[in-house]
Formats: C-alpha cells, sequence, structure tokens
C-alpha cells in the first residue's frame, strides 16, 4: 500500500490537513521531522496523486508502507451520531440501535465516507431535511456511498453516485445491498459532465476547486426547483464556490467545526 506523505511548515498543519480531508481521505497522521517541519501521511486509496489538484507549495511522495498498521484506525472507529435518531454505524462495530433509531451500515474499504467527517454530517443532515417521497437524488463524490444510500433509506426513490475513484463503486454498491438499497442506488465513474437528467436533490461533498470546476454541470443537473447541496467547503472561505454557483443561490448554511454545508436553490 502506498501512503501519500506531504510536507508542510508546522503553520500550515491546519490548512494542509483540511485540503487533504476534502480530497476525500479516511485518516491522517502527523509526524515531525528532524528539520522542524511537518510530514502528513495519509492514502488516497486507488486514486493517482498525478491527477489531483493539490496545492504546489506543499511537496508530497509517495511511500510503500504495512497495510495492517495502516488500518489501526479501525480500532478505534465508533457509531456516529448524525441526528438523535439517525446513526452512520462502521459495519465491524456492534451497535444495538435503540427503537426508533434510522442505522447507516456503512464499510468504507479504502474510499471516504466513514461518516464522522463533519462535512459528512452535515450533508446527510441538509439531505434529510430536503428529501420528500419519491424524489431522485445524485450524490458527485459519492466515495463509500454514504450519501447516496443515507437518501434512499430516508425516502428518496432513487440515488446516483458518481465518483472518480474507481474503488467506488465497488465499496457503494456493497453498502447498498447491506442497506436494503441495492435496486435503488446506482453508482459508477461516469464523469459529471456526462451525467445525463436532472435530480430534484443533488449533493456534492468535494474540495472547493473541484466544486468551482464542476459548477456549470453541478448547476446543469438540477432540477427546476430542485435544491443542491455543497460541503467540503470552510465556513470562512466559501464565498467565491458560492460566485460560481449562481444563479442558483444559498438558502441555507449548517456549519461544524469549520466546515459548512450550503443548500442553494
Ligand atoms: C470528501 S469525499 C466525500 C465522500 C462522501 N460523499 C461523503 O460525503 O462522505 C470526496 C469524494 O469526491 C471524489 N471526487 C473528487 N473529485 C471528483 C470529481 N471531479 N468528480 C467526481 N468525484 C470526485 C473523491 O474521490 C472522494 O470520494
Amino acid at each position: 500500500m502506498l501512503a501519500f506523505v506531504v510536507s508542510v511548515r508546522p503553520d500550515d498543519v491546519e490548512v494542509a490537513s483540511d485540503a487533504l480531508w476534502g480530497l476525500g481521505v479516511v485518516a491522517v497522521e502527523e509526524r515531525s521531522t528532524v528539520d522542524g517541519g511537518v510530514e502528513l501521511w495519509t492514502s488516497l486509496g486507488d486514486v493517482d496523486p498525478a491527477t489531483i489538484e493539490w496545492p504546489q507549495q506543499w511537496p508530497w511522495r509517495l511511500v510503500e508502507i504495512d497495510e495492517t498498521v495502516a488500518d489501526t484506525w479501525r480500532e478505534f472507529a465508533t457509531p456516529i451520531l448524525i441526528e438523535p435518531d439517525l446513526v452512520v454505524r462502521p459495519a465491524w462495530v456492534a451497535y444495538d440501535a435503540p427503537i426508533g433509531v434510522t442505522v447507516l451500515h456503512i464499510e468504507p474499504g479504502s474510499t471516504f465516507g466513514m461518516g464522522d467527517h463533519p462535512t459528512t454530517i452535515l450533508s446527510l443532515r441538509a439531505l434529510r431535511r430536503l428529501i420528500t417521497a419519491g424524489c431522485s437524488v445524485l450524490d458527485v463524490g459519492c466515495g463509500s456511498g454514504v450519501l447516496a444510500i443515507g437518501a434512499c433509506v430516508l425516502g428518496a426513490a432513487t440515488a446516483v453516485g458518481v465518483d472518480i475513484a474507481p474503488a467506488a463503486v465497488p465499496v457503494t454498491e456493497a453498502n447498498a445491498l447491506a442497506n436494503g438499497v441495492a435496486d435503488r442506488v446506482a453508482v459508477s465513474t461516469t464523469d459529471l459532465e456526462d451525467v445525463q437528467g436532472v435530480y430534484d436533490i443533488v449533493v456534492a461533498n468535494i474540495l472547493a476547486p473541484t466544486l468551482i470546476a464542476l459548477a456549470p454541470d453541478l448547476r446543469r443537473v438540477v432540477a427546476p426547483g430542485g435544491a443542491l447541496v455543497i460541503s467540503g467547503v470552510l465556513a470562512t472561505a466559501h464565498a467565491h464556490v458560492l460566485e460560481a454557483l449562481a444563479p442558483l443561490r444559498a438558502v441555507a448554511t449548517d456549519e461544524q467545526d469549520g466546515w459548512v454545508a450550503v443548500t442553494l436553490r
């Protein structure tokens, strides 16, 4: 397994880590270096680092590591409370759900989408408010499929997930099956520009530069009267993303731990 290792100055650790989370990683480890710098160790799964838009000021390298060591984060995973009656359960963690609590069972594999990142939590909450019985959902950058699957479990008729990471396809399919919605979730690596039709709700939990690049297609795939939920953006720096998405405009903004999800119509 290859680790993606980024070298940063101590002052840049927070913002560079945020950029890594926004790329869809499932864990980031900080290591001090002898010269007073910091290395951020993570995995990009099967995404080729050459294909991502990584800021040039933070050099990176790939390091071969032992996969069993890289997976130790699993020992510490716990059920994630999205709302008092909505929980995401890591598939390997036992959880006795109280009556009335809806549980999403998620095995992320090498994809992003364990449900514990603030942007995923905020996206699920926004989706829940928007979903009406029988609506259609498009999840752009579906990762583990947690949002597409959550949407169907919460009442959407169908959800389509797309992601540039090939691993997202088998992982989302397996998670859809585990949650009893395999017949309503379709997933592929189709580029957003090739996605046809329109959807009542479009959700995109992706880093700001990608949201801006995808903005024309994100607008195109929202049905008239539908809603777009974007997340993966920082509370203090997302005005430029909203500008790119005009004439859609923000109708709700939810914040957690410095991240926001914005609902636009
Ligand atoms: C932050 S993760 C979100 C995963 C999941 N939807 C969630 O909310 O937990 C972002 C995902 O977007 C995918 N992605 C990045 N750029 C993309 C693009 N241009 N088109 C589709 N997916 C993209 C990444 O591979 C990653 O799986």
